[in-house]
């Protein structure tokens, strides 16, 4: 059923940026996601990870990254050990995240791991031999996120390329936000709008990345401006916990918000607004029962397209 050779490279593969993998990869992945939506939805899963465990690492907080990972693991039959913050773990005694994930690979098939830190699961990844998922590393880097979203655009239009994207928001502290930005750039996006307000623009060593792919781009402070041209609308929340100044965060406060009057007025009809999640106040409530809201969809995807990943780097498939 499944192609051995290609999903072969895909065995102990640790996920730490998107920038670590190829358009084939991705679309390689979303033909397995797409074959475990297929399970879930008629009721039949196969056992692929049982008699496995999977380390849940969640040193910061979560809701859809945790809970769907752990829903993924149980899923394809194997049992899950973790924990959601640093409260309870050695790591008060002072103990390091090294010897925290020298313990969990010791117990544990594969490690999700989300920490404060940048760098940080590149770092457990050198540490531990068997696979690590970055889940979120400070302001850095979320694959799975992007991998999600991308995965949600091409269950929505069929294929992400072609298609005209506005990101809105914390652009410079939102993992979320860079993580989706740089996953467009390994496909054709036909525009990328970035829209900000200038204290929250994306960070330069973004803007290179996107320079450097050659990826049709612009900066604008203007939603309402850039509203009529976009295919998709990625929203994201201020990362207030990430800003190093409280003032600054809150001179932004509520500086952004997308209302249903604004997408009636001016974007088009077949829009679809994404979201990472957790939204605070910069998505209407309103918009969530109309056909412009794909961003519970979005977080439903979360289970299918991370069995596929778990499902991968265990070679639980056979490669
Ligand atoms: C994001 C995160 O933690 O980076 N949430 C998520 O994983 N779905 C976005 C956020 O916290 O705003």
């Amino acid at each position: 059923m499944w192609a051995l050779a290609v999903l072969a490279g895909w065995t102990g593969r640790d996920i730490i940026s998107i920038l670590d993998f190829s358009r084939e990869d991705i679309e390689e992945l979303f033909r397995v996601a797409d074959e475990m939506y297929k399970y879930l939805r008629e009721g039949h899963v196969p056992r692929l990870l049982a008699g496995r465990v999977v380390s849940l690492a969640f040193f910061e907080p979560s809701t859809r990254t945790r809970l769907s990972f752990e829903a993924a693991a149980k899923r394809l039959g194997a049992s899950t050990i973790g924990f959601s913050s640093e409260e309870g773990l050695s790591v008060s005694k002072g103990e390091s995240l090294a010897d925290t994930i020298r313990m969990l690979d010791a117990y544990s098939d594969v490690i999700v791991l989300r920490h404060r830190y940048e760098g940080s699961a590149l770092y457990a990844a050198e540490i531990a031999e068997n696979p690590v998922i970055n889940a979120g590393d400070g302001k850095q880097h979320h694959p799975t996120q992007a991998m999600l979203d991308l995965y949600t655009i091409t269950k929505l239009y069929g294929h992400v390329d072609g298609l005209t994207y506005g990101v809105l928001g914390d652009l410079r502290y939102g993992r979320a936000a860079s993580s989706f930005i740089l996953a467009l750039t390994l496909f054709k996006p036909k525009h990328i709008y970035l829209i900000a307000p200038p204290s929250l623009r994306v960070r330069d060593e973004v803007k290179m990345i996107l320079g450097e792919k050659g990826v049709n781009y612009s900066e604008t402070e203007s939603l309402a401006e850039v509203l009529p041209e976009l295919d998709v609308l990625y929203v994201t929340r201020i990362q207030k916990e990430r800003f190093p100044d409280p003032k600054e965060y809150e001179k932004v406060k509520g500086s952004y918000r997308v209302s249903l009057d604004l997408l009636k007025d001016r974007a088009k009809r077949e829009l679809k607004v994404l979201h990472p999640l957790p939204r605070v106040d910069e998505v209407d409530e309103r918009i969530d029962d109309t056909s412009y809201a794909a961003y519970f969809q979005q977080a439903r995807l979360g289970v299918p397209l991370r069995m596929a990943l778990l499902a991968l780097v265990t070679g639980a498939l056979g490669g």
